[in-house]
Parts: structure tokens; C-alpha cells; sequence
């Protein structure tokens, strides 16, 4: 089918996904701008902004793929101060971010639970409820989903990683921790208690295939999620996944198929919200900027204190190591509107896709 042709339709299966994740110069060309216009009519071309804080990097599990995970010893650990996190929301506030994610390696003992509940309302009392405040803290149960949600947690964040079970069960060990069931568990739990919910893949995984990116597109679909954060699989030396590097498309190949897959994924879900993220800046500076041309909404500068940011390094050149929060936002804002889009101050930056699944569920009521 030509591209004009499949770009028409409302519903794509598998094999038509594959031809769009593949597709190259002019068919990629009209790929991108049908759905950089399919993102401007519907959600429109303004752009949210989360402070991204990364309040540790102590985590009690041990993904097979993940720099700061329990076993690397090499690590340096550490936990950021209440006054240091509370220091960072504030700073996000005076400057119009509307929202941050508190994001950090995972811990499920009763110290940690309370200190973010508390953390919760120090930020809702500090923006007098202004912030919006999205978690980023992996498996938790429904208790303590709940008690982080009524401290004023509105959105979560946990990437499935992998729809393919299979290939989830090579990219992590073998035990409870690391269940593919759980994990899918959680992410349902977490709509279950009324969280804006976000999840997302790694592209670019040794031994995954593009029928498998396909699949996490309809994955994702199926799941009804509110928000996505995906990119490209980085491979670090201190994991148990550096001996597949040679097995790796290229770093550019992955890029470019990370962007195919936001493409992709505008396609099938207008309404949600997508994140430009990370690790596409860490393969090309403007990686960020080319997601947000083609689809993405959301950007989440880090505004992690710099003593720390080194550490939280969950693959190798991780990006921004170097620049202070203000200046990573004046950069951003700038390159933010060179790629077509406009930063929306002070707002939530709630996903259009929650906002009318909120407004059905009262007009049944
Ligand atoms: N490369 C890319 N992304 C990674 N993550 C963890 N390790 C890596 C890596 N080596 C992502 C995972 C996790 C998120 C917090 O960071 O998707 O969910
Ligand atoms: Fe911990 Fe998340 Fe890294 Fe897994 S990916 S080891 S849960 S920080």
C-alpha cells in the first residue's frame, strides 16, 4: 500500500506498522508531517514542561540493562536531601514549569514510602497546590499508590519496557522482583486508582525486532494509556547487557527508529501525551527537538542539583552533566521553538486523552 494510502486509515495492523517504523526519504518525509499536523490539530503545538528531579539513585533492583542498578558497585550512591528536593520544586515554580516528576530508583520499606508522602505535601503546601506532580518510583502496592496519590501524586510513570514477555524475561533476572506480570500489574493498579498513567518501551534492545515494536505500539493502544516516555536502549559498561553491544544496530539506527516509533505511536493515540525524552538527546543533541517536530508534547528538563546528576547514570553520556538548571531551561525554551512548538507556562499539562476520559466518566454519572 502507498504511504498516502496506509496513512488514511484509522487502524493499522502489525505488518502495516512495520512498514511505517521502516520507512525511509520521501515516505518517511510525509510520515513525519502527517504527524506533526495530526499533533497540531488535535492537541495543538504547545509543549508542557516537567522539572525532572532525580531524587536518588538507590534502587533494590537490579534490571539487566540499567546503570544504577543494586549490583554496580561502581555506582556512587546517593539520596538528595529534603530541603535539596524541595529547593528544586521551588525553583520550578518560580519559573513557570507547572509541573515536576520526582523520578528515582526503586524502594518499597515504610521510611521511604512516608518521606515521599511527606515530600508530597511539602511541595503541594510550597506552590499552594499549583505544581502538579508526577511520580516516577517503579512497583509499589495499591496502599501505597493510594497514600501517594491522596499526599497529591497525579500522574506515574512506569515504562513495561517490553510488551514481549519473552524478550522481558532477557533484559532482567529471573524473580519476583522482576516479573513481567507484575509490572503489568502495577501499571494497571496505578489507572485503577486514578492516576494519569503513563508507560513506555526502550527501542533498540539486543534481541528485539521491529515486529516487536509494532507490538508495543498495539500494546500501548490496548493499555489506554494516558501518557508515553519511550527511546532508544543505550548500552553501559557496568551491566550484564554490555557483552550484546556488537549485536546493536547503531546508535544513529536506533535514534531514527525512536523517532519512528513517537511518529508511530502520534498516529494511533492523537490525543495522549509523548514525551521527547532523554536518551534521544544523548545520541544527538537535538534528539529531543526532532521528537517534539514530529509528534511529541512534553519535555522534561533535568533539574536535578548538579553535585548530583553525575550519578544518576542509567546508561553512559547521559547529556546535561554540566549545565546549571537555569541555564538548561533558557537553552530549551530557545531550541523548543526553533522545532515548530510553544512552552506552555504554568499548567498542569494534563493529556487530552485523560481530560475526555475524565469528562465521560462524569457525563455517566
Ligand atoms: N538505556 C536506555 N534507557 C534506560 N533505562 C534504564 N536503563 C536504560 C538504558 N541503559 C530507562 C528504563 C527505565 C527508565 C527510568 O530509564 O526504561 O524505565
Ligand atoms: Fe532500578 Fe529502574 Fe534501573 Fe531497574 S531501571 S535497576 S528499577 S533504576
Amino acid at each position: 500500500m502507498e504511504i498516502e494510502a496506509l496513512l488514511r486509515k484509522s487502524t493499522f495492523d502489525r505488518e502495516e506498522l512495520v512498514t511505517l517504523l521502516t520507512c525511509k526519504g520521501e515516505d518517511e518525509e510525509k510520515l513525519f508531517a502527517y504527524t506533526k499536523a495530526l499533533r497540531n490539530q488535535t492537541i495543538s503545538n504547545r509543549v508542557y514542561m516537567r522539572g525532572l528531579i532525580e531524587i536518588s539513585n538507590v534502587c533494590i533492583k537490579n534490571c539487566l540493562y540499567c546503570g544504577i542498578r543494586k549490583s554496580n558497585v561502581y555506582a556512587e550512591r546517593y539520596t538528595l536531601s529534603d530541603e535539596e528536593i524541595i529547593g528544586a520544586a521551588e525553583f520550578t515554580h518560580r519559573n513557570h514549569y507547572g509541573s515536576i516528576v520526582l523520578q528515582g530508583g526503586e524502594r518499597c520499606d515504610p521510611t521511604f514510602i512516608d518521606r515521599i508522602e511527606n515530600l508530597l505535601k511539602a511541595v503541594k503546601s510550597l506552590s499552594k497546590g499549583g505544581l502538579g506532580i508526577t511520580l516516577s518510583l517503579g512497583e509499589q502496592t495499591e496502599e501505597t499508590y493510594r497514600r501517594w496519590f491522596e499526599a497529591g501524586a497525579h500522574r506515574y510513570l512506569l515504562r513495561i519496557e517490553t510488551s514481549n514477555e519473552e524478550l522481558y524475561r532477557k533484559i532482567h533476572p529471573q524473580d519476583d522482583l522482576h516479573n513481567f506480570h507484575n509490572r503489568l500489574a502495577c501499571i494497571r493498579r496505578l489507572q485503577k486508582c486514578g492516576y494519569q498513567t503513563g508507560t513506555g518501551v526502550m527501542i533498540g534492545l539486543p534481541f528485539q525486532t521491529i515486529g516487536d515494536l509494532a507490538d508495543d505500539l498495539l500494546f500501548l493502544k490496548e493499555l489506554d494509556v494516558d501518557m508515553v516516555g519511550m527511546g532508544p536502549y543505550l548500552e553501559h559498561r557496568e551491566t550484564p547487557l554490555w557483552e550484546y553491544r556488537d549485536q546493536l544496530m547503531s546508535q544513529r539506527e536506533r535514534l531514527n527508529l525512536g523517532l519512528h516509533m513517537v511518529s508511530c505511536l502520534r498516529l494511533l493515540m492523537p490525543d495522549i501525551n509523548i514525551a521527547a525524552t532523554t536518551a534521544l538527546q544523548a545520541i544527538d543533541p537535538q534528539g529531543r527537538e526532532k521528537a517534539l517536530e514530529i509528534g511529541a508534547n512534553v519535555i522534561m528538563p533535568n533539574i536535578t542539583p548538579l553535585t548530583n546528576r553525575a550519578n544518576y547514570q542509567l546508561y553512559e553520556n547521559k547529556p546535561g552533566m554540566d549545565e546549571g538548571a537555569e541555564e538548561s531551561t533558557r537553552r530549551l525554551i530557545e531550541s523548543v521553538r526553533k522545532s515548530g512548538c510553544e512552552i506552555c507556562g504554568d499548567e498542569w499539562g494534563d493529556s487530552l486523552h485523560f481530560r475526555s476520559r475524565a469528562s465521560e466518566v462524569k457525563n455517566e454519572k
